[in-house]
C-alpha cells in the first residue's frame, strides 16, 4: 500500500516549491497525496487558520508535508484577529510533535556561498534539536490594562523527552542552551538536563543563548548537537542556517512519540518573491528527504535525494537567494536529473 501523505502548500512561495515537491515525490515513488488548506489560505476560506478536519486528516495520515504559512496580508497587531502561525503551532500541539530537528550541513558546493568565509564553516554538521511544543510558544498569553504578557513554562517531563531525542541523536557532543543566569524554566532545564547526561556517554555541556548565538558564528564546526527551548531553538536555526549559504536550504522534520511526523522547510512563505517563480526549493526537497528517512523509514530514498541536491549544486545551480538566476523550475529539473 502507498503511504498516504497530507501536503499543506499554505502561503506564499509554499504553492510554488509544494509543486516542485510533488514532481519530486512523483520520480521517487507511488504516493497517496492529500492537498489541504492551512495558515493564510484557510484563513481566507474559513476563517480559521487550521480546521479541526484537516487537523484530523493529518492525525491519520503516514506523513505531513507543509511548505510555508504567512504573509502581510494576514498581519495584524489584534489579538482578536487569527493568524496563519496558528494552522502552525495548532499542527504542532495537535500531533504532539515535542521534538524538530534541524540539520546544518553546508553543501561542498556552496562553502563560498555563505556570508562566513570557507575555513570558518568547512566541515560543519551540526544538528539543532528544538524543543517544539512548550515554553513561551505556548504558554499563557494575554492584554491586561495596557500591559502584555507572555508566560514560558517547562515541565520536567518535557525537558526529559527532548533531551532524550538530542542524547540519542549525539556522536560526539551535547550542548544545551539555555538562559540559566536570568531565567527559572532555563535553571529547571539544566538541572534535569544535566541529570541525564551522567548517564550519556557522550561529552556534554551548558552554553548561554547569547553566547550560543556567537560561537555559531565563530566555532560552527565543534558543534554536534545543539539541544534547546523553543524560542532559542527558532532563533538559532535561522543563524546556523546562514552556514549553508541561505535559509532556503535548511529541512526540517518535526516528530513526536508516536503517529505522523510533520516536514517543512526553515524558511517562511517570502511573501516578496511569491509568484516569481524565483524560490529557492532546496529546503523544501530536504524535508521530502527527511519525511522519507524519519517519516517513512525509506532511507536509501532520503539518500538519493540529498546526493541529488548537492550534485546539482556542485554542477552550478544556483537560485537567486544564492547569487544565481536559477528558477524554482530550473531547480527542480536539475535535481530530478541526478535522481
Ligand atoms: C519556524 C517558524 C515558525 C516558528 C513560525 C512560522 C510560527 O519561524 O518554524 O521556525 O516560530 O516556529
Ligand atoms: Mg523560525
Amino acid at each position: 500500500m502507498s503511504a498516504r501523505i497530507v501536503t499543506l502548500p499554505g502561503d506564499g512561495i509554499g504553492p510554488e516549491i509544494m509543486a516542485a515537491a510533488e514532481q519530486l515525490l512523483g520520480k521517487v515513488g507511488d504516493f497517496e497525496l492529500d492537498e489541504r488548506l492551512v495558515g493564510g489560505a484557510s484563513i481566507d476560506e474559513h476563517g480559521t487558520a487550521l480546521t479541526d478536519e484537516v487537523l484530523d486528516a493529518c492525525k491519520s495520515a503516514d506523513a505531513v508535508l507543509l511548505a510555508a504559512v504567512g504573509g502581510p496580508k494576514w498581519d495584524s497587531t489584534d489579538p482578536g484577529k487569527p493568524r496563519p502561525e496558528q494552522g502552525l503551532l495548532g499542527l504542532r500541539k495537535g500531533l504532539g510533535l515535542f521534538a524538530n530537528l534541524r540539520p546544518v550541513r553546508p553543501s561542498p558546493a556552496l562553502l563560498d556561498a555563505s556570508p562566513l568565509r570557507r575555513d570558518r564553516i568547512e566541515g560543519t554538521d551540526l544538528l539543532v534539536v528544538r524543543e517544539l511544543t512548550g515554553g513561551i510558544y505556548f504558554g499563557d498569553k494575554g492584554r491586561e490594562n495596557g500591559s502584555a504578557f507572555d508566560t514560558c513554562v517547562y515541565s520536567v517531563a518535557e525537558i526529559e523527552r527532548i533531551a532524550e531525542v538530542a542524547f540519542r541523536f549525539a556522536r560526539t557532543k551535547v550542548t544545551s542552551v539555555d538562559k540559566a543566569n536570568i531565567l527559572e524554566t532555563s535553571r529547571l532545564w539544566r538541572e534535569v538536563v544535566s541529570g541525564m547526561a551522567k548517564e550519556h556517554d557522550v561529552y556534554f555541556e551548558h552554553l548561554l543563548v547569547d553566547n550560543a548565538a556567537m560561537q555559531l558564528l565563530s566555532r560552527p564546526v565543534d558543534f554536534d548537537v545543539i539541544l534547546t527551548e523553543n524560542m532559542f531553538g527558532d532563533i538559532l536555526s535561522d543563524e546556523a542556517a546562514m552556514l549553508t549559504g541561505s535559509i532556503g536550504m535548511l529541512p526540517s522534520a518535526s516528530v513526536g512519540s508516536d503517529g505522523p511526523g510533520l516536514f517543512e522547510p526553515v524558511h517562511g512563505s517570502a511573501p516578496d518573491i511569491a509568484g516569481t517563480g524565483k524560490a529557492n526549493p532546496l529546503a523544501m526537497f530536504g524535508s521530502v528527504a527527511m519525511m522519507l528517512r524519519y517519516g517513512l523509514g525509506r532511507e536509501s530514498e532520503a539518500v538519493g535525494i540529498e546526493s541529488a541536491i548537492d550534485r546539482a549544486l556542485e554542477a552550478g545551480l544556483r537560485t537567486p537567494d544564492l547569487g544565481g538566476d536559477a528558477t524554482t523550475e530550473d531547480a527542480t529539473k536539475a535535481v530530478l536529473s541526478y535522481l
